[in-house]
């Protein structure tokens, strides 16, 4: 098997992965950290960006692919801007401001209609089909697939508030997840063991049921 040199080991968008990170500390609404305390506990856009580019491999170690350096740049650029870019943007008011767009914006992830997921596993998936001399596969549902089979697991033996498991399981990454601290166990069966087990199953609450809530259209 060869040796495929990993996004991480060569470059990252570090400015974006830390201002994310750092705009993550006042993020309430939907947040993990608001599930229980837990100290220590890792920004989860950076949890993301390095989970990713582990797995997604430096255009160096395609020389047959991108065979110049101005190739090999172009391509990891293309890379960047899928994990993590910062954009200038107006608001209503006509003010601009700095914004983090890509799979490490914590707006981004969570809007129903942003394709940044999918656009990631793709990397992920293509890198994986690579490298087993296979066709990658395209369409969402087939991507997800590939990863569940082929990316190797993930596992965090120290996982505290459980940033590094919740971000794999995101990704579609098999995730494993223990601590000698027994809060921060349950803390991770509430976060990645539980939730998949009750995935868009309709609510127990027969009047929310009624109202279709908890069905995926
Ligand atoms: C820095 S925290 C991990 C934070 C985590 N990455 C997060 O984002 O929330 C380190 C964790 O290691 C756990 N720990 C320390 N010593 C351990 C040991 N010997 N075996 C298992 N877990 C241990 C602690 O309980 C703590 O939850």
């Amino acid at each position: 098997m060869t040796y495929r040199k990993k996004l991480i080991e060569v470059a990252l968008p570090l400015e974006a992965i830390n201002m994310e990170s750092a705009r993550e500390k006042s993020i309430r609404h939907g947040h993990p950290s608001t599930l229980h305390l837990w100290w220590a506990r890792r920004p989860l856009a950076a949890c993301r960006a390095v989970l990713w580019a582990t797995l997604v491999d430096d255009p160096s170690s395609w020389p047959d692919k991108f065979p110049t350096e101005e190739a090999q740049n172009r391509e990891r650029q293309r890379l960047f801007d899928i994990l993590g870019r910062i954009t200038i943007e107006t608001d209503k008011k006509g003010n601009t401001k700095q914004v983090v767009r890509g799979l490490v914006s914590w707006d981004d992830i969570n809007d129903p209609n942003s394709k940044v997921l999918e656009a990631a596993q793709r990397e992920i998936a293509r890198c994986l089909a690579w490298d087993r001399g296979e066709e990658p596969p395209t369409k969402p549902d087939a991507v997800r697939r590939y990863i569940a089979k082929y990316a190797p697991p993930v596992y965090d033996p120290f996982a505290g508030g459980g940033s590094i498991p919740l971000e794999a399981q995101r990704l579609g990454l098999e995730a494993h997840a223990s601590d000698l601290n027994p809060v921060a166990v349950l803390i991770n069966k509430a976060l990645i063991e539980i939730p998949p087990k009750f995935r868009d199953l309709p609510p127990v609450n027969p009047v929310l049921r009624g109202q279709g809530i908890g069905n995926r259209g």
